[in-house]
C-alpha cells in the first residue's frame, strides 16, 4: 500500500524547528496503550494463518495461474471468476487426515510467536467453523464434521498462546448482498447490504465470541475508510458494540473501518499489507507482513525473504513500539510450506536467545534512524535495571560501534547471547559510547549489543550520530534547524537521483555534532549545480573556522545506460579542513547562497577526522 512517490515540500523554518520538536520529544515510549491491548503490545510477535478453500488451488486454476500480479492466491475465486459449485468441488482436494491445528499452534509456539490469529472466514464467505448461520461452512462438507477454529481454540488454550480470528466483514463473495467489488459496476441498495450485514455477519460474529472461549482478537479487513465504502458507521458500531458486550477484553483493530483517530475505542491500528513502520506511535499498531507474496498457499509464489530481513522487520517494528504478525499459508493437507517454517524456526531460535530485546520492549527515545549500524529497543527489566538492546545490523569493520546521544554512563556492556555475560570495553564521553565489539558477530542473523544501566539513559537530543565509519553524515533531515525555502527531493526516478533539497535562495542548516577525537576534520559537500561557470557559495562554519568555495558546475550523467536518461551528477567536493580543538559538543552550520536561475541541489556534508597529515 505504501505508495513510493516523489513529493516536494516547501517548508519554512518555523515549521521545521515545531515539527522537529514533536518529533524528538513527544513520541517516545510507549505511553497510549489501554489495559485490554497490553498483552498484545508485550507480545509484539504473532502468527496470522490463510487457510481456506482457495489453498487447495495452490494459485493455479484449470492450469492458469493467478489473474494478479500481487499473486494473492486466496483471491482466485474473484479473480478468475470460479463458480460457486466449482469452488466447493476443491473440498475434495484435502487431506483431513493430516490436517491437525495444533500443528500451527505448536510451530507458532516453537517460533517465539505469541498469538495466532485465523482467516475464521475471508472474502470467499466460506466459514471455517460450524456454522448455524449459513450452511456455506466447513462442518456442512465434513464427515466427520470438522470444526477448525474449535480445534485451533482448544489448541491455543492447550499451549498458553492467544487466539485472533479473522473475520472478513466488509467483503464477502457469497452472500447475494455481500460486497464484491464487481457491485462497483452491478450495484446494490443499502438496504440489501444491511440484510447481508444482519443476516451473516452479526450472528457469525455472535457464534464466533459465544462458542470458541476468549478471544484475543478479531481482525478485520476494510483497507479504506468506511466513507468510502457501502458500510454506515452505524453498522460498525453495532458490530464493535456486539464484540464489547459479548467478549470485553478482545481487541479490535483498525481494519475495522474506523481509524484510531476517529474512534479512540480501537484498540490497534494495522498498517497495510508488508508495510513495515516509519516511525515512533505512542499507542499500539501492527504490521501483517508473508513470507513470500500470497497469503494463502501459492504454488508459484517463491520469492522467500530470508530470515534476516523477516527479523529485521519484527525488530525494527519493535524498535517503533509496533507488532509484526507473520504469515504461514498452510496446504489443503495442512502443512505448512518448508520454506516458510524453515524460517520461522530460525527467527524462533533467535528470540530463544535474544528474546529479551523483543519481549516487552519498547522505542527508545533517540530518533528512529539515527544510527547506520541498526535499531535500538529498550526495557526495564527489573526495578533498577534498565537496558538498551543496540541491534546491530551492520557489523562495524574495525569493531567499534559508536552510540550517539545518550548521557547517562552504562554500568556494563554486552552481549545478550553471550551467557557468562562477559563484559565489552566501552568508553563513555559526554554523549558518545563506544563499544568494542569482537571481530566476528556472535550471532549468525543479528547480534544484540546490551548496555544496562541502573536508572533509565537520559539523552541529548538533536545530535548527529557517529557512523560506523566514524565520520558525520549531515543533511537536510538530521538538521536541528533550517532556514530558507527550498524544494525537498525524497524519493525522485526510482532512487537514481539521491534525495536532496533544491536550493534557490539564501538557506541555512545548522546540526550538533560531538566530536570526540579532537583534531582536523575534512569536509565533502556532495550537490548537483547545473550552471555552466562557478557561482552560488556554499559555506561551512564550525569551531573557529569557516570554509567556503563557490558552487561548481557537475554536469549530468546517465541514469540507465542506452534510455537517454540523462540526469543531474550528484559529485562530492573537498571543501576544506576544520579545526576542533578539543572534544565536546560543536554547532556546525551551512550557509548556500544560490539564485533561482541559478539553483544548487544540496545533498550532504561528509565530516571525517583527517588520520594522516
Ligand atoms: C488484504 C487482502 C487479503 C489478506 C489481507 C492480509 O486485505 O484482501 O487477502 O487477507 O490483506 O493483510
Amino acid at each position: 500500500m505504501s505508495q513510493l512517490k516523489p513529493f516536494i515540500e516547501l517548508r519554512r523554518s518555523i515549521l521545521f524547528l515545531l515539527l522537529s520538536l514533536i518529533g524528538f520529544t513527544q513520541l517516545h515510549g510507549q505511553s497510549q496503550t489501554n489495559e485490554r491491548a497490553r498483552w498484545f503490545v508485550d507480545a509484539r510477535y504473532g502468527m496470522f494463518i490463510h487457510w481456506g478453500l482457495y489453498s487447495a488451488t495452490e494459485g493455479i486454476w484449470k492450469g492458469e495461474p493467478l489473474r494478479n500480479a500481487n499473486n494473492y492466491a486466496e483471491w482466485i475465486y474473484y479473480r478468475n471468476r470460479i463458480e460457486k459449485d466449482e469452488y466447493l468441488e476443491l473440498m475434495d482436494r484435502f487431506d483431513w487426515e493430516s490436517i491437525d491445528p495444533e500443528e500451527w499452534v505448536l510451530l507458532a509456539k516453537r517460533a517465539g510467536m505469541k498469538y495466532v490469529t485465523l482467516t475464521a472466514k475471508h472474502h470467499d464467505g466460506f466459514a471455517l467453523w460450524d456454522s448455524q448461520v449459513s450452511d456455506y461452512d466447513i462442518a456442512e462438507y465434513t464427515q466427520p464434521k470438522r470444526d477448525i477454529v474449535k480445534e485451533l481454540a482448544e489448541a491455543c488454550q492447550k499451549h498458553g498462546l492467544k487466539l485472533g480470528l479473522y473475520y472478513s466483514h466488509w467483503v464477502d463473495w457469497e452472500h447475494p448482498y455481500g460486497w464484491d467489488h464487481t457491485k462497483e459496476i452491478y450495484p446494490i441498495t443499502a438496504e440489501q447490504y444491511d440484510q447481508y450485514w444482519q443476516e451473516k455477519v452479526m450472528p457469525q460474529m455472535r457464534e464466533l465470541l459465544s462458542n470458541y472461549g476468549p478471544i484475543g482478537m478479531i481482525w478485520f479487513d476494510m483497507w479504506i475508510n468506511h466513507s468510502e465504502s457501502i458500510i454506515s458507521k452505524e453498522q460498525l458500531l453495532q458490530l464493535k458494540s456486539l464484540i464489547r458486550t459479548l467478549q470485553p477484553d478482545c481487541l479490535v483493530n483498525s481494519r475495522l473501518g474506523l481509524s484510531m483517530e476517529e474512534d479512540s475505542d480501537i484498540d490497534y491500528r494495522t498498517l497495510g499489507d508488508n508495510q513495515l513502520g516509519t516511525q515512533k506511535l505512542d499507542y499500539p499498531w501492527q504490521s501483517p507482513g508473508t513470507v513470500a507474496h500470497s497469503w494463502g498457499f501459492h504454488q508459484l509464489d517463491t520469492e522467500w525473504k530470508s530470515t534476516t530481513s523477516l527479523l529485521q522487520a519484527l525488530i525494527g517494528n519493535v524498535s517503533l513500539n509496533g507488532n509484526y504478525m507473520l504469515n504461514i499459508g498452510p496446504k489443503a493437507n495442512g502443512k505448512v510450506p518448508y520454506e516458510i517454517s524453515q524460517r520461522l524456526l530460525e527467527v524462533g531460535q533467535w528470540l530463544e536467545v535474544n528474546g529479551e530485546s523483543i519481549y516487552k520492549a519498547e522505542a527508545f527515545d533517540l530518533p528512529e534512524n539515527q544510527h547506520d549500524w541498526g535499531k535500538i529497543t529498550y526495557k526495564e527489566i527489573a526495578h533498577g535495571i534498565h537496558r538498551l538492546y543496540l541491534h546491530v545490523y551492520n557489523w562495524p569493520y574495525n569493531s567499534q560501534l559508536p552510540l550517539t546521544g545518550v548521557t547517562t554512563q552504562a554500568q556494563k556492556a554486552f552481549v545478550l547471547s553471550d551467557k557468562l555475560q562477559m563484559p565489552l570495553k566501552m568508553k563513555h564521553q559526554e554523549v558518545l559510547t563506544s563499544i568494542e565489539l569482537p571481530a566476528e558477530q556472535p550471532d549468525n542473523l543479528i547480534s544484540v549489543i546490551v548496555l544496562e544501566y541502573d536508572q533509565k539513559p537520559e539523552i541529548q537530543e538533536n545530535l548527529v550520530a557517529k557512523t560506523v565509519d566514524g565520520g558525520f553524515s549531515l543533511k537536510a533531515e538530521n538538521a536541528f534547524a533550517e532556514e530558507g525555502q527550498v524544494s525537498r527531493f525524497d524519493y525522485e526516478r526510482g532512487g537514481t537521483i539521491p534525495p536532496h533539497v533544491l536550493v534557490e535562495d539564501t538557506y541555512q542548516l545548522r546540526w550538533k555534532l560531538f566530536i570526540d577525537e579532537p583534531g582536523n576534520y575534512r569536509v565533502d559537500a556532495s550537490y548537483s549545480f547545473q550552471g555552466k561557470k562557478s557561482a552560488g557559495r556554499l559555506k561551512v562554519l564550525g569551531a573557529e573556522s569557516s570554509l567556503e568555495q563557490p558552487f561548481a558546475p557537475t554536469g549530468l550523467t546517465v541514469g540507465e545506460p542506452n534510455s537517454d536518461w540523462h540526469i543531474p551528477n550528484f559529485s562530492s567536493h573537498d571543501l576544506g579542513i576544520l579545526y576542533f580543538p578539543r572534544a565536546g559538543v560543536y554547532e556546525i552550520s551551512m550557509q548556500v547562497e544560490a539564485r533561482k536561475k541559478l539553483p544548487a541541489q544540496f545533498q550532504w556534508l561528509w565530516v571525517r577526522k583527517v588520520n594522516r597529515n
